[in-house]
């Protein structure tokens, strides 16, 4: 069946990805995003990838008219909710910034998809909504202990989702993602953050790519095996499958009023230095690297038990850590400037 879908966010790094799997899979597609992280570059290129110009309506989520707007003009079977801020740091100085954005952005969009009739809706959750772990694998049903206002404001709207789902009929998913890294194959798309890197793979990236000297480590004393913290990295294009995944299935399966939390995850962690070994091993030459402090906030190990996604939608990750970085390094060598060249 071909549906459109309502991307929001959908010019940020898991949202092109996401796009160009949808459109291979047959569907329409319509784009929210502001462009306050991300590049209408990207949007070309996805279109360029899957044969398809995608339209950008360039706006804010919390504009309630604007939504109104859309849904009036464009036959919308489903919602992609990925707009949104996430960087955990930030988001302890500045909590207002993630409860406006992330919370109330998401209860504009669905207030708008509720005056427009619209009933099914996918949201970008995140796997730090567990927190620091009792144990590993990490189920969708262990305990929910948010450590950062950017994890209370994303498990709030899960729970915001629920009561929509309960209340008005809707077929609805919240997708809890591990760690999001690689790019597509064809190193046309990936990620391009702003400013310093807050995250691995990015950052040993670009010391790999000579635009930073050195990749800090923070921590090598955790209760590990190797003493650096052990992380479920999922490919970027795994992911955006995962999506397709959760579409498909609240368009055809989905019983009304059901809003279930499905993890996308691997099940396999990786530590900082198996990443870094990998990483070295794909460009051929030693990466720059040196052990810093412990980094605020961090867990030793979690990662997810994926088996939720496999029985609902039958999902699962395929791609390895050597494919995450060959790609991620393919896109960073093709890109060194991510799209700011374009
Ligand atoms: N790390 C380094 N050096 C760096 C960057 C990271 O050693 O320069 C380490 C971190 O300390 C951590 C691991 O690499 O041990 C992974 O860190 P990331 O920042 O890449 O990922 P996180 O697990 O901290 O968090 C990410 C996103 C969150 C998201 C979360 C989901 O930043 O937005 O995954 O689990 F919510």
């Amino acid at each position: 069946m071909h549906s459109t879908i309502l991307v929001t966010g959908g010019a940020g790094y898991i949202g092109s990805h996401t796009l160009v799997a949808l459109l291979e899979d047959g569907h329409r597609v319509v784009v929210l995003d502001d462009l306050s992280n991300a590049s209408p570059a990207a949007l070309a290129r996805v279109g360029e990838i899957a044969g398809k110009p995608v339209q950008l309506i360039r706006g804010d989520v919390r504009d309630g008219a604007l939504l109104d707007q859309i849904f009036a003009m464009h036959p919308i079977d489903c919602v992609l909710h990925l707009a949104g801020v996430k960087a955990v740091g930030e988001s302890v100085a500045n909590p207002q910034k993630y409860f406006e954005i992330n919370t109330q952005g998401s209860l504009a969009l669905f207030s708008a998809m509720q005056r427009a009739g619209v009933a099914r809706a996918v949201f970008s959750s995140t796997a730090t909504v567990y927190g620091a772990p009792e144990f590993v694998p990490l189920t969708e049903a262990a305990a929910l202990r948010p450590e950062s206002p950017y994890a209370t404001s994303k498990l709030a709207v899960e729970y915001m989702l629920a009561g929509f789902a309960r209340a008005h009929s809707w077929r609805a998913i919240n997708l809890r993602y591990f760690n999001p890294v690689g790019a597509h194959p064809s190193g046309r798309i990936g990620e391009d953050p702003l400013g310093e890197p807050a995250n691995l793979f990015p950052y040993i990236a670009q010391v790999a790519g000579k635009r930073r000297q050195i990749l800090s480590i923070f921590g090598n004393d955790y209760p590990t095996a190797d003493g650096t913290c052990e992380r479920d990295y999922i490919h970027v294009c795994d992911l955006a499958a995962g999506h397709v995944a959760a579409v498909n299935y609240l368009l055809n399966h989905a019983m009304p009023g059901e809003c279930p939390a499905v993890n996308l995850g691997t099940g396999q962690a990786y530590s900082v230095l198996q990443v870094l070994a990998q990483w070295q091993a794909t460009c051929g030459f030693d990466i720059a690297h040196q052990i810093a402090p412990r980094r605020a906030g961090d867990v030793p190990s979690y990662f997810a038990n994926p088996a939720g996604a496999q029985s609902l939608f039958g999902w699962r990750a395929r791609q390895d850590l050597a494919r995450m970085c060959a790609d991620h390094w393919a896109w960073q060598q093709q890109n060194p400037h991510g799209y700011n060249a374009d």
